[in-house]
């Protein structure tokens, strides 16, 4: 079981949620009936996974709404449903940008957001690399629910080509093969009070993830992690070191 105290490196700490926190919040899932059962052929539908990423959203709701974000991206939207969910947590002073490798996801991003009376910016984009020179330093709130999964390489959804249901979880070898390239961008996209949420499996080595980014100056902790079936999940939260 992945737990930062059964780690003898100790990269990443427990992030403590107070009892004492001054209000509680409960947000409803975003409402997804629009989407049909024909789409989720074609984009990812949300799982445990992606209900581990609001959980941890809510936890942090306190925390997120006091460094007042005025820039959220989120990688890999799928539905759409993570960034509805922040929008309403967060309300309409943030921009919300979106980006998937998926055409149909980023269109299905739209949709989920406007069912919701929610603004999203869904781009068809591999990571953020058409953004970068544009909002380095600029994030506030950044989330990725990546693929995970440990699949053969060519499995992985690759830049220039036509992305499937599969580059919704073909994550490569150890599962790390999208999470890696976007790891380096990561401390230049954020702005001095950025914060970066990801979900990662026991497999992906966490523990790794952490490192490098705290190489970058950067502190991690986790937020939430649960079994769910097979699969041992975690949502990790990175913030620059001062
Ligand atoms: C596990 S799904 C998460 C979807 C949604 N965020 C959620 O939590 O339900 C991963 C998403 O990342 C997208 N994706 C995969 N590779 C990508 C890439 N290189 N750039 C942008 N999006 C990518 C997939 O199309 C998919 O929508």
């Amino acid at each position: 079981m992945f737990s930062p105290e059964s780690d003898p490196s100790r990269h990443i700490t427990q992030a403590s949620h107070s009892p004492s926190t001054p209000e509680t919040f409960d947000f409803t899932t975003p409402d997804i009936a629009h989407i049909t059962r024909a789409d989720f052929q074609n984009i990812y539908e949300p799982a445990e996974d992606t209900f581990l990423l609001l959980d941890a959203l809510q936890t942090e709701c306190q925390f997120l709404r006091e460094r007042k974000p005025l820039m959220c991206l989120e990688v890999g939207s799928g539905s759409g449903v993570v960034s509805t969910f922040a929008a309403q947590m967060l309300g309409n002073k943030t921009f919300y940008l979106c980006t998937d490798i998926n055409s149909k996801a980023a269109h299905i991003t739209k949709q989920t957001g406007s069912e919701n009376n929610v603004n999203l910016n869904p781009l068809l984009a591999d990571l953020a690399s058409p953004l970068l020179d544009r909002i380095a330093g600029h994030v506030d709130l950044l989330l990725f629910n990546p693929p995970y999964v440990v699949t053969p390489p060519e499995e992985v959804g690759r830049p220039g080509t036509k992305a499937g249901i599969e580059a919704s979880w073909a994550g490569g070898k150890d599962g790390r093969e999208v999470i890696d390239r976007l790891l380096p961008c990561i401390p230049r996209l954020l702005s001095p009070s950025g914060v970066f949420y990801m979900v990662v499996l026991k497999e992906n080595r966490p523990n790794e993830i952490a490192k490098m980014l705290i190489e970058q100056n950067m502190e991690a902790s986790v937020i939430l992690s649960r079994r769910c079936g097979v699969e041992f999940l975690a949502i990790l939260r990175f913030v620059r070191k001062y």
